[in-house]
C-alpha cells in the first residue's frame, strides 16, 4: 500500500525541549510586549472561527507586498515557507532539483516525497559556493528547479551577490532564493526577480514561528500558476488576523531583530576567544561552531538544560559542528558559560 521509499524514511524529528533553554530551531526568543499582547487577543476574539478563512487573502497579500515593494499579485502565501517549497516542487516540470550541500534539508526531503531527483553541489571547506560548478551541475542534470538559501542554513553565511546573480542569470529553470534569514543579513535579492527567479521568505525567524506564515515573491504570471496548487484556505483565520494586526506593529519585530543581530556579534566574539572553538561568520540568527567533540558537548549542554542542534554526521563539512540559535542575552550567557566549562 505505502511506497517502500516512504516506509524507509524517518519522520522529521523534533526533540523534546520542555524545561530547557531552547536554542535549536532559530526561533526569536522574545515574546510580544504586554500591551501589544492584549490588543492582539482582542483582535483574535473578533475572528469568526465557525467560518472558513478568507481564501484569497488580498488584504494580507497587499500588506506584505507593500512592505516588499511589489504588487499584491506578486505574493503567494504558505503555511510556513515549507509549504511553499512543496507547492513549487509539485508544480515544476519533472526534472532534477539542484541544491548546494550542506543546506536546508527540506528541499531534499520534499523532493524525495514527490519522487523528484536531487543533485547536490558541495560547498567548499569555508562554505563558499562556486557559481560555475553550480551552473555546470544544473546543465549536466538538466535541472528544472534549484534552491539557494541566502543566507544558508546551517552554515550561516551569505554568498556574495555576484555569485547569486551569476546563477540567477545563467540558469534556465526556476531558481528559488530562500531568504528565511534575510532579516539578519546585509542584503536581499528582490532586484533579481524574473520569470524564473523567485524569493522565498518567512515570518518564522522574526517571531511568528507558531503562526506558520511564509510567502513567495515573483512575477505575477508564475505566481498565479503556483497558486493553482495551493490548498484552499491554507492560511487559517487566526494566523490571517494575527498577521494583519502584527504587520501594523512591525517595528517591534524589527527592533527585536536588531537586538538579535547585536547579540550574534557578541556571542561570535566570545566564542572566537575560546581556544578550542572555530566559529564561522554568520548573517543569520544562529552561529555554527566547530569543537573537538560535538557529540559529547551536545549531551553535556543538555545536562546544563540547554538544547542546541548537533550537526555532526549531517554532512562531511559539518563534522563536530554545533548550530546554536541566538537567544536572549541571559540565554546566550548561559550557553557561553556552559561551553567554557565543557571545553576546558
Ligand atoms: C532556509 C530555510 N528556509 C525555510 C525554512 C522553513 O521555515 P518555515 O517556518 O517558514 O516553514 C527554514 C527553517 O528552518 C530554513 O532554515
Amino acid at each position: 500500500m505505502i511506497r517502500s521509499d516512504i516506509k524507509a524514511l524517518s519522520a522529521y524529528h523534533v526533540p523534546d525541549s520542555s524545561g530547557m533553554i531552547k536554542l535549536d530551531a532559530m526561533e526569536n526568543p522574545f515574546t510580544l510586549p504586554d500591551t501589544l499582547q492584549e490588543q492582539w487577543c482582542k483582535c483574535l476574539s473578533g475572528v469568526d472561527i465557525n467560518r472558513y478563512p478568507d481564501a484569497d487573502m488580498a488584504g494580507l497579500r497587499g500588506q506584505i507586498a507593500a512592505r516588499a515593494g511589489v504588487h499584491a499579485d506578486q505574493i503567494l502565501l504558505g503555511n510556513g515557507s515549507d509549504e511553499i517549497i512543496q507547492m513549487i516542487l509539485m508544480a515544476v516540470r519533472a526534472g532534477t532539483c539542484v541544491v548546494p550541500a550542506p543546506t536546508f534539508v527540506m528541499y531534499d526531503l520534499i523532493s524525495h516525497w514527490l519522487q523528484r531527483s536531487v543533485a547536490s553541489v558541495p560547498l567548499t571547506e569555508n562554505f563558499s559556493l562556486d557559481a560555475d560548478h553550480f551552473l555546470q551541475a544544473c546543465g549536466r542534470e538538466k535541472a528544472e528547479v534549484a534552491f539557494l538559501a541566502c543566507p544558508n542554513n546551517p552554515t550561516g553565511n551569505l554568498w556574495p551577490e555576484d555569485t547569486v546573480r551569476k546563477i540567477a542569470e545563467g540558469f534556465n529553470g526556476l531558481l528559488v532564493i530562500d531568504e528565511a534569514y534575510g532579516p539578519f543579513a546585509g542584503h536581499d535579492h528582490t532586484h533579481l526577480i524574473a520569470d524564473n527567479v523567485m524569493i522565498l521568505r518567512t515570518f518564522s525567524k522574526l517571531g511568528w514561528a507558531g503562526l506558520r506564515l511564509g510567502y513567495l515573491i515573483g512575477e505575477a504570471g508564475p505566481i498565479a500558476y503556483l497558486n493553482k496548487v495551493r490548498m484552499p484556505y491554507n492560511i487559517n483565520a487566526l494566523t490571517q488576523a494575527s498577521a494583519r494586526f502584527l504587520l501594523d506593529h512591525f517595528d517591534v519585530f524589527e527592533r527585536q531583530a536588531a537586538v538579535i543581530r547585536a547579540e550574534r556579534e557578541r556571542v561570535t566574539a566570545a566564542l572566537s576567544g575560546m581556544s578550542t572553538v572555530e566559529v564561522f561568520p554568520s548573517q543569520t540568527n544562529f552561529v555554527l561552531l566547530r569543537i573537538p567533540d560535538s557529540d559529547s558537548a551536545f549531551e553535556q549542554l543538555k545536562q546544563h538544560g540547554i538544547l542546541v542542534k548537533n550537526m555532526n554526521g549531517a554532512h562531511r563539512l559539518l563534522a563536530n559542528c554545533l548550530r546554536i540559535t541566538i537567544g536572549t542575552s541571559t540565554e546566550n550567557d548561559a550557553v557561553l558559560t556552559a561551553l567554557k566549562e565543557i571545553l576546558i
